[in-house]
């Protein structure tokens, strides 16, 4: 598995990590065969959330109740907090981040996570009362590292005036149908779509600070619209992608992994699936990399897509 730096931390990580959103979709002993399999094709990076799942806390349950102590030693265990389930509430209150801290830490099994992430932006959020947070996780021992997912700019440039501790992670959504991210520098100062500056050049920013970002939903378009390996949906991406895959004697995931990887950002993918065979399909991309304009091509389609699935104008 290819290694790459993860952010300003020191470690080197998998460039593919293992989501463990839908842990819950399957029995325990798929999702065990599905942890044996990421570590064992070298991704000892999993993500989670406080929360996924149909109650809050049931996906790092379960993949809590399958961890032997030297089972974590060996792993990097992520999680996020900062929502609070099914009320349209987030909370980067002290008082919340603690807790949910420490709910993860029991839930997972384990006295210290690896990284801790703002899960969604907080409109009340108090940057002073987050990094009191934060010292006191750190301190303790029971975080090593921070970051944040589905934060623009400034919303992180705030943090980081407060903040003792650097940004490692942004997580945002990315493929080749959701390019949002990439695909707003291509249309600077036209007056295409994707010109208007949503996210506060949040690609650029990441890089210029060495913060990784790391992309979710590698394989759905829209939010959570499916998969767009629908060929009969989207038939110009897939022959593409399908003729792309041949060339390369691999698989159309591979290929659609392979384009995230291709960019120089050195994003880290997010996989959802909860499949061994889709997961090591996955795996492949670090085999082999895409020429430019294999990347263009499908960058056109994909943006194609995700364009047809924005509201109309007024
Ligand atoms: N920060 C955030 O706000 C945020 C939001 C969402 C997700 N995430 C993270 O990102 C991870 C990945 O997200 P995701 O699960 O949405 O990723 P995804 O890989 O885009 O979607 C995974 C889903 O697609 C299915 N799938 C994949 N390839 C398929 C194919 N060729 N045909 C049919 N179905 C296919 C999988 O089914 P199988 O299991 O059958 O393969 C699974 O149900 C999550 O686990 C979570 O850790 C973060």
């Amino acid at each position: 598995m290819k290694l790459i730096p993860f952010g300003a931390s020191g470690l080197s990580v998998p460039a593919i990590a293992a989501g463990c959103m839908r842990i819950n979709a399957v029995t325990k002993k798929e999702a065990g065969r599905l942890i044996h399999t990421a570590l064992d094709a070298g991704v000892n990076f999993f993500d989670h959330a406080a929360v996924y799942g149909k109650e809050a806390g049931e996906c790092e349950s379960i993949f809590g109740s399958l961890l032997t102590p030297s089972l974590r030693e060996q792993m990097i265990l992520q999680t996020k907090c900062g929502i609070h389930k099914n009320t349209g509430v987030y909370d980067f209150s002290k008082e919340h981040i603690l807790k949910s801290a420490e709910d993860s830490l029991r839930r997972l099994h384990t006295d210290y996570l690896d990284v801790l992430l703002l899960h969604r932006p907080d409109a009340l959020m108090e940057p002073e009362e987050i990094a009191e947070a934060f010292d006191r996780l750190h301190r303790s021992g029971k975080v090593r590292f921070f970051g944040v997912s589905n934060q623009n700019t400034m919303q992180m440039a705030l943090l980081e005036k407060y903040l003792r501790q650097p940004l490692i992670t942004n997580q945002l959504q990315v493929s080749i149908a959701h390019p949002a991210i990439i695909a707003q520098g291509m249309n600077v100062n036209t007056m295409k779509p994707y010109a208007p500056d949503r996210d506060g050049g949040v690609l650029n920013y990441c890089r210029l600070k060495d913060i990784t970002i790391q992309a979710w939903s590698p394989f759905q378009y829209g939010f959570f619209g499916g998969v767009f390996f629908d060929r009969e949906r989207f038939p110009k991406l897939n022959e593409a992608i399908d003729r792309i895959a041949e060339t390369h004697h691999t698989s159309n995931t591979a290929v659609a992994t392979a384009w995230i990887l291709r960019h120089p950002a050195q994003m880290q993918v997010i996989s959802g699936t909860m499949k061994p065979e889709r997961f090591l399909a996955m795996c492949q991309a670090t085999d082999f990399v895409l020429s430019r304009e294999e990347w263009y091509e499908l960058y056109y389609l994909g943006a194609e897509i995700y364009e047809a699935s924005q509201p109309p104008r007024p």
